[in-house]
Formats: structure tokens, C-alpha cells, sequence
């Protein structure tokens, strides 16, 4: 499978490290893509509309070809912090920009990693899952998984011996 991963998070912190453990399960038999909002230029949607009568989005930054790697992925891994009980603005400008290619978007697989500094069962997991479960619904997506985890410092979830297992068998558990 083609998996991109879209990291929320803009340090080197319990986001990443989730995610590299899952790379560590997934690698074999899969190619995948790290998107790193971040480090890239992407504005905010307009909300023009344009993308519905043109090809793609109007912005002349890194959308199109972000989107793309998006749009032709067979897996979307969103792995996000938890910034004020919701996803990060990262994870949602390039959900956001989702909108040029829409149909593209549907009937993705998809993983859903959340970490936040609140224990697990705080309300903010289930508000998360809520948007996701939307989304999904929306788009025809087969959510694979939502795994919310609760770490704050950035070395925290490192730590977490059995939750770095889990990520890896997340990782490995994914058909070729
Ligand atoms: C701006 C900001 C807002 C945050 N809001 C929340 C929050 O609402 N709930 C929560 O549990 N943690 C919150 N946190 C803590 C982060 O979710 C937590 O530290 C997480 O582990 C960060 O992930 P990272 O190490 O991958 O960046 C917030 C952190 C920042 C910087």
C-alpha cells in the first residue's frame, strides 16, 4: 500500500515518536510518505471555490503537490497532538485543503493517532473522534483504527514501553 502520514505535531516530540514506531511496523511491503505540514507552505483554504471548476487549488504554495501525495495514497495516517481539545492547525490545514480533490479523498484507509497531555477518557478523545467519524463517514473512509494516548512532556511516550509496541503491531498489522 501507498501511506501517507501526516504529522500534526512541529517538534520532535511523542507525535513523531508514535509515528516512527509505526513506520518501524509498516515499512516492509508498503511505501510510505511522511507530509510534514510544518516544514511546508501551505495557506489557509479560501474557501473560493474554484477548485471546484479548475484542477486543484488556486494557491500557487505546496498544496497541489501535498494534496497529491494525499489524493494517491491507498492509507492516510493522521497523527496529531491534542492543541486546546482538538486536532493541531496543522492536521486540519491539510485536511482543510482536501477539499480541491474531494472525491479523490473518498474510500481512503485510514489510522487516527491522537496524543494528548490529559488522561485517557478526558472528553477531548471523544470530541476528536467525533470529527474524524464524520469526516470518514462523509468521505466512505474504513477507519482502521483510532488510538488516542495521553503523554505531555515531549520525551514522554517514549517511555511507554507497551504503547510503542502497540504502534509497531499497528504498523505491522496492515495488509500489503
Ligand atoms: C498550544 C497547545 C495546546 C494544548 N492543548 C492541549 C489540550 O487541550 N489537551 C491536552 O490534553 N493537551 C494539550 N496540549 C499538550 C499536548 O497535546 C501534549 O504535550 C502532546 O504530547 C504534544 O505532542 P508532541 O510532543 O507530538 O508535540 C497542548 C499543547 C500546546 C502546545
Amino acid at each position: 500500500m501507498k501511506i501517507a502520514i501526516i504529522n500534526g505535531s512541529a517538534r520532535k516530540g511523542n507525535t513523531l515518536t508514535a509515528i516512527n514506531s509505526f513506520i518501524k511496523g509498516a515499512s516492509e511491503g508498503n511505501e510510505i510518505e511522511v507530509i510534514n505540514p510544518d516544514k511546508l507552505n501551505i495557506a489557509p483554504c479560501k474557501g473560493c471555490g474554484a477548485c471546484q471548476c479548475h484542477k486543484g487549488c488556486v494557491d500557487k504554495d505546496d498544496t497541489n503537490p501535498t494534496i497529491d501525495k494525499v489524493a494517491a495514497a491507498d492509507m492516510i495516517l493522521f497523527a496529531t497532538p491534542v492543541y486546546w481539545w482538538g486536532i493541531t492547525a496543522q492536521i486540519k490545514q491539510v485536511i482543510d485543503k482536501c477539499y480541491c480533490r474531494g472525491m479523490q479523498m473518498k474510500e481512503k484507509k485510514v489510522g487516527i493517532i491522537v496524543i494528548g497531555g490529559a488522561p485517557a477518557g478526558d472528553k477531548q478523545y471523544d470530541l476528536i473522534k467525533s470529527q474524524f467519524d464524520c469526516i470518514a463517514d462523509y468521505l466512505a473512509w474504513d477507519v482502521l483504527f483510532y488510538k488516542p494516548y495521553s503523554a505531555n512532556g515531549k520525551d514522554e511516550l517514549a517511555k511507554d514501553i507497551e504503547a510503542m509496541k502497540e504502534f509497531e503491531m499497528l504498523g505491522k498489522a496492515l495488509e500489503k
